[in-house]
């Protein structure tokens, strides 16, 4: 197991009907003047806006609404963000929303703090990072990204061409509170629903498959919530008001990417790095039905370089039994057993599905290797890209 430091500050606060106590909350926390943050309807439309919006004046809390975030957020309406707080004097961040939302506000977070634009934040390593934010807090209303707990904030720059999808890593950026009531997702659509299924198992999976010896514990705590959320996931699919599996799917979302699962493992993320380029530019692709197609390419292109660990997954999670005379048997039976589950769960798993078609691969290549090979077993450059797109056809 490597060194490692583990702090995930986030408070949470998890269950039904807990929205009265948001307003008190954000109070305690020093809140004055509110931005709220949401999407494109659909906390209108479940009356989630509003029962936030109560709870904040029963705490005498003075907000402003900022509502029209979409999937990809984009870095011009952060700025639009980072304007309107500045003019009112906003100095709170609530979103409500997914990933989309929470992302729009973090990097608005950041942008008021530092007086910086964020995009000079957003890095895959090679810029600095921004030491300090105004605070957020989330309202979830989606189970997938975990950008309710995470370091992460995936901001999409449309002001250049093309478009450019990367994330701002910082501990700065984490929530400092996420209010996480399993029955604001309710609504969420199976697709939805599907997306958010694969992108929590990516984020366990791709701090599990990382070439490095054992971290037994961890490990184990990663195959918990990957049987939790493929179980979960099918109750929820076929009955998207079952309350217990939309718990443990969104308390899921939430320790699939607050780091818990990669303490004493390295943070590569090949198959993300694959992935943001595609809905960057396909903005019409949803970032879980991306991995949906990608992941298992990759693993069938990489597993040779870590056959026992891709093996133990496939015993553990998948029920495959083992092969001791040939794990690497067992390794791609498990790989084709998830990609079965992704069928099932209605995501796509061929390039064709996401309207990606081979004239399409060389701009994604190239965007994908602009600042170099994606770091896996191996260094993934446009040979190896190629390779694993055919994977996926
Ligand atoms: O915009 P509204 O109307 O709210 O509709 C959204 C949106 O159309 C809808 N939705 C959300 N909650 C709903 C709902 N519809 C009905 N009922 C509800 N309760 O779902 C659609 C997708 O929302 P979005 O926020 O885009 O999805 P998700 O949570 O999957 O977030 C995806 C974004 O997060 C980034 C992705 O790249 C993508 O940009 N990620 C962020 C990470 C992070 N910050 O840590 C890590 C992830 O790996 C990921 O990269
Ligand atoms: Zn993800």
């Amino acid at each position: 197991m490597k060194n490692f430091t583990y702090c995930a500050p986030t408070k949470v606060v998890f269950g039904r009907d807990i929205e009265p106590q948001i307003g008190p909350e954000l109070k305690a926390l020093g809140a004055t003047r509110v931005l709220v943050h949401f999407g494109g309807g659909s906390v209108q439309r479940s009356g989630l806006l509003d029962k936030v919006l109560s709870s904040l004046d029963a705490a005498g809390l003075s907000h402003i609404e900022l509502g029209g975030v979409s999937p990809n957020p984009k870095l011009s309406f952060v700025r639009e963000g980072i304007e309107l707080c500045r003019r009112e004097g906003v100095d709170f961040l609530l979103a409500v929303g997914g990933g989309s939302v929470i992302d729009s506000a973090k990097a608005i977070g950041v942008g008021l703090a530092t007086g910086n634009d964020p995009w000079q934040y957003a890095s895959t390593g090679t810029r600095p990072e921004p030491h300090e934010t105004f605070p957020v807090a989330t309202v979830l209303t989606l189970a997938a990204a975990g950008s309710e707990m995470s370091n992460s904030d995936v901001i999409t720059n449309d002001l250049v061409t093309p478009w450019v999808k990367v994330g701002i890593t910082s501990e700065t950026v984490r929530p400092v509170i996420s209010f996480l009531n399993p029955e604001n997702t309710f609504t969420v659509s199976k697709f939805q629903t599907g997306c958010g299924i694969v992108d929590i198992m990516m984020h366990t999976m791709e701090r599990y498959l990382t070439g490095e010896g054992n971290a037994m514990l961890t490990e184990r705590l990663a195959e918990a919530i990957l049987t939790t959320v493929r179980d979960a996931g099918r109750r929820a699919i076929n009955n998207p008001r079952d309350y217990d599996a939309r718990a443990d799917l969104m308390w899921a979302s939430s320790l699939s990417h607050n780091d818990l699962t990669g303490c004493g493992k390295t943070r590569k993320f090949p198959v993300h790095k694959l992935e943001h380029p595609f809905s960057a530019l396909h903005d019409n692709i949803a970032h879980g039905a991306g991995l949906s197609v990608l992941f298992p390419a990759w693993a069938k292109f990489v597993v040779r370089y870590d056959t026992m660990k891709f093996a133990q997954l496939a015993e553990r999670v998948w029920g495959c039994p083992m092969d001791y005379d040939c794990p690497e048997r067992t390794a791609r039976a498990g790989i084709d057993a998830m990609q079965r589950y992704f069928m099932e769960i209605g995501m796509p798993i061929h390039l064709h599905e996401l309207g990606i078609l081979p004239k399409d691969y060389q701009p994604i290549i190239d965007l994908t290797t602009a600042k170099g090979p994606v770091k896996s077993y191996i260094d993934l450059g446009p040979e190896e890209i190629h390779a694993i797109y055919l994977l996926a056809e």
